[in-house]
């Protein structure tokens, strides 16, 4: 029997790092098929460690400048393939504009695969259930890609032609995805159906429509999980365009919109059940969508500039062998380290193994339980998904480093256990680190934030109550 092992990253490959979009697509084209690219890896190495996937080379973007942030040129927005899930969720120009985009991104999963996934990612792995898909079709969205040849534009909608299959050819990267201005008169909704808050959809749903007066003056479906690829529903579009909104018109499209789908069984869910939960998200989204569209309008934030740089400055091209140890620096807990290691290597092993900082648990090894949290450069990451070579000359944090030199121990740690919500060893440390993080993205945040943002860290043994009051506890004293 082959026991699939995720606690390590058994498959070898050579680990690259280009400095540059022209020198990654320099060896995209170089090697092919056997090359993958390499972003927040949260599928990727997912994928790798479930040995599904086993790329000969593995091409980091995480230093290529330019790839990230948001800007505005010609009225249309130009977000970044390696723009963060999460940024997008929080920006002002994008829930301004785009808002169907910011819903779709604050759906997904938890909070630490919000924070380390990115957009080219997540049209990158060409998933059916990919929440960002439907919402950036029902925009128009074009997916730039550049290649040897040059640059090319491929609209979102025919980005995907089969599960895990998208246009980009071998040697192609997607460098940004640019939407057209936002219409006057807009309001769009996205809904999604899944077994738990942090997980695929079961079905997602994307509606935008225009109003003018009291009829459609243009709408847009789209849904993801109910075919080979996110799908576009015209013909439930065009039972709605230049008609008068009504109850009947909006049954008769989420109607039409059931039937367009192509839904399947597996493990998330069932056809029949697929195509009744469209329906309903078609029907719900479609009267959110309508009464966006009719409320007054908010002035619009300031529009962003030029993308951020990249995370680190570049250096020169690296090129690690599958069969090469290199030596990496890190700041661990304010300490300087040096350890070796290998391409295929995990932070969280470097952690726990080379480095004894065993307060970092390893429970999944797939990115669902977040027990591995800490913090790379003041970011969540789940460890267990992260290459240590990718941090070289990272600040990484973990639950050793909460407590003060003098011993003392930080805010949280004494909140939780004034409140009784050090629950198991397991898993408090992941739940110590993103509470750390969730004070400092939100200073006072309601119950409701707290909730939210822990959703990831699991606890499979008493609940979160004690854990809740904890952190709200706390937010006084950080
Ligand atoms: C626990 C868990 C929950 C998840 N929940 C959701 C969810 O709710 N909704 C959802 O949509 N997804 C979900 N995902 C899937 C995944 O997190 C997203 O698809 C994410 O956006 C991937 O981004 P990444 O940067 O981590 O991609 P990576 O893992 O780095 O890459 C994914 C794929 O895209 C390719 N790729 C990456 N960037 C580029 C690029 N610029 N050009 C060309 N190819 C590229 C890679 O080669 C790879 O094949 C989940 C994953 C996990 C582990
Ligand atoms: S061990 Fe990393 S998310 Fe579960
Ligand atoms: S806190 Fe660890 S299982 Fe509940």
């Amino acid at each position: 029997m082959h026991i699939t092992n995720t606690h390590i990253l058994v498959h070898e490959f050579d680990y690259l790092e280009p400095t540059s979009v022209e020198e990654a697509v320099d060896l995209l084209a170089r090697y092919g098929p056997e090359a993958r690219v390499l972003a927040g890896g949260t599928d990727l190495i997912v994928q790798m460690k479930m040995e599904r996937l086993a790329p000969q080379y593995l091409v980091s973007i995480g230093r290529v400048p330019g790839l990230e942030g948001i800007s505005v040129q010609d009225g249309r927005t130009r977000i970044g393939a390696r723009t963060s899930i999460r940024s997008l969720r929080n920006d002002p120009w994008v829930r301004a504009c785009y808002p169907v985009l910011a819903e779709a991104c604050a759906s997904f999963s938890t909070t630490q695969v919000q924070v380390m996934g990115t957009l080219g990612g997540n049209l990158g792995n060409a998933s059916p259930a990919s929440d960002t898909a439907p919402a950036l079709i029902v925009y128009g969205a074009e997916a730039v890609v550049q290649g040897p040849k040059g640059t090319r534009r491929v609209s979102v909608e025919e980005f995907f032609v089969g599960p895990g299959r998208s246009v980009l050819e071998p040697g192609e990267l997607l460098t940004a995805v640019e939407l057209p201005p936002p219409r006057p008169g807009t309001g769009g909704a996205f809904l999604k159906v899944s077994r738990v808050a942090a997980d695929l959809a079961k079905v997602n749903a994307a509606v935008v429509l225009v109003r003018d007066g009291d009829r459609v003056a243009d709408a847009r479906l789209a849904f993801g999980a109910v075919a080979p690829t996110p799908l576009r529903a015209r013909k439930a579009e065009a039972v709605l365009i230049g008609q008068r909104f009504s109850e009947e018109v909006v049954a008769e499209a989420a109607r039409i919109a059931s039937e367009e789908i192509r839904p399947i069984d597996d493990v998330r869910s069932s056809a029949w059940y697929r195509r009744e939960i469209t329906r309903v998200l078609a029907y719900d989204g479609l009267y959110r969508a309508w009464e966006r569209a009719g409320a007054p309008t908010e002035p619009l934030p300031p529009v962003p500039g030029a993308p951020s740089p990249a995370v680190a400055p570049p250096r020169a091209l690296r090129h690690i062998r599958a069969d090469q140890e290199v030596e990496v620096r890190l700041t661990v807990n304010g300490e300087r380290q040096r350890v070796w290691v290998a391409p295929n290597e995990l932070l969280l092993n470097v952690l726990r193994e080379k480095l004894h900082l065993t307060g970092t648990k390893y429970g999944c090894g797939i990115g669902e339980c977040s027990a591995c949290t800490v913090h790379v450069d003041g970011r969540l990451a789940l460890s267990c998904l992260v290459l240590a070579v990718a941090v070289d000359g990272s600040e990484i944090l973990t639950v050793e480093g909460l407590a003060g030199r003098d011993g003392k121990l930080h805010p949280l740690q004494e909140s939780f256990i004034r409140h009784a919500a050090f629950q198991c060893g397991y898993c408090t440390p992941g739940m110590l680190m993103t509470a750390k993080s969730l004070l400092e993205e939100i200073p006072h945040p309601t119950e409701e934030d707290v909730r939210d943002y822990l959703k990831g860290n699991l606890c499979r043994c008493t609940g979160y109550a004690a854990i809740v009051r904890a952190v709200m506890g706390c937010t006084k004293q950080t």
